[in-house]
């Protein structure tokens, strides 16, 4: 196995285990344009836990795309650990996200004709490698699935469909985790089991979590929120609380387009975002 666990957590909070460098992506052309990403650079330190926050189609999605080898970025460099993805082969993206990344969509992205079972098992299959029986059981155990693994994903609930989907990132033990709103489906306690596996993820095995979401509360359990705004970070917390970020996203969902009629404060016309603006 190719994991990054064996090392020391010591060694690892130097590392990086993935970022990005002045990334930029344009979709379309000529009057339909648009610039999902404009000039992204972060670092993602190996063993912590990010939240990426931000309005509908600030581009978080995007982003952990091109993070992880599944897009590519129209200009700026992208690397997992010290692989630069830009100019990599095909097969080598592949394995490269075969053996180092996992990844929970924001559209599950399961097998309709596989049980829950084959689909948590299908990368390690695919790769060839043997299932740590004891650790699938666990996650499974711990994200509430054990006694729905024969089902089809269509006889899944929604949020048993995006538990699978958790378990299939979780059970080789990828180096990296990116999980696009992999809570978006659930309940709060269905939530508060797959967050607090993510969360152990990194603390028990120094892997490396990166998430999207909406929601303050699973942003609390990160080490770290980023904050995105028309394509470009506008603002970071450290190990905040549901409600520092809470009050993070109401000044950046309360843009120019979005103030609420009868507020007592003058609205202040564009560049708000970019008083909040850090690096
Ligand atoms: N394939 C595509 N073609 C054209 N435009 C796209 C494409 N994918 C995304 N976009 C646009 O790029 C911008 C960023 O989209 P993205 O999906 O990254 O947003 P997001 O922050 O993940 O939003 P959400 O919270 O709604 O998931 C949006 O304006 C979106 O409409
Ligand atoms: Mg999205």
């Amino acid at each position: 196995m190719t994991t990054a666990h064996t090392d020391s957590p010591a060694l690892q909070t130097r590392k990086i285990a993935a970022g990005a460098e002045d990334l930029t992506k344009v979709y379309g052309s000529g009057d339909t344009t648009v610039e999902a990403l404009r000039g992204i650079t972060i670092d993602f330190p190996a063993g912590q836990f990010t939240a990426i926050m931000g309005p509908s189609g600030s581009g978080k999605s995007t982003l952990m795309h091109c993070l992880a080898g599944l897009d590519v970025a129209t200009s700026g460099r992208v690397r997992i650990g010290d692989v630069e993805l830009t100019g990599l082969s095909d097969k080598a993206m592949t394995m490269l996200r075969r053996d180092r990344i996992g990844f929970v969509f924001q559209s599950f992205n399961l097998v309709p004709t596989l049980s829950a079972a084959e689909n948590i098992t299908l990368p390690v299959d695919i790769a060839g490698r043997d299932i740590d029986k004891e650790w699938f059981d666990a996650v499974v155990g711990r994200l509430g699935i054990a006694d729905r693994l024969d089902h089809l994903p269509s006889e899944l609930s929604g949020g048993q469909q995006q538990r699978v989907a958790c378990a299939r990132a979780l059970v080789d033990k990828p180096e990296i985790i990116f999980g696009d709103e992999p809570t978006g489906n659930l309940d709060s306690r269905s939530s508060g089991e797959v967050l607090d596996i993510l969360r152990a993820a990194t603390d028990e095995f120094g892997q490396t979590v990166v998430i999207v979401t909406h929601d303050p509360r699973a942003a609390s359990y990160a080490d770290r929120v980023v904050f995105l705004a028309d394509g470009k970070i506008v603002r970071e917390l450290t190990s905040p609380s549901a409600d520092d970020v809470f009050e993070v996203m109401k000044n950046l969902d309360n843009g120019p387009a979005t103030a609420e009629a009868g507020s007592p404060e003058p609205a202040t016309p564009a560049a708000d975002g970019e008083s909040e603006q850090v690096g």
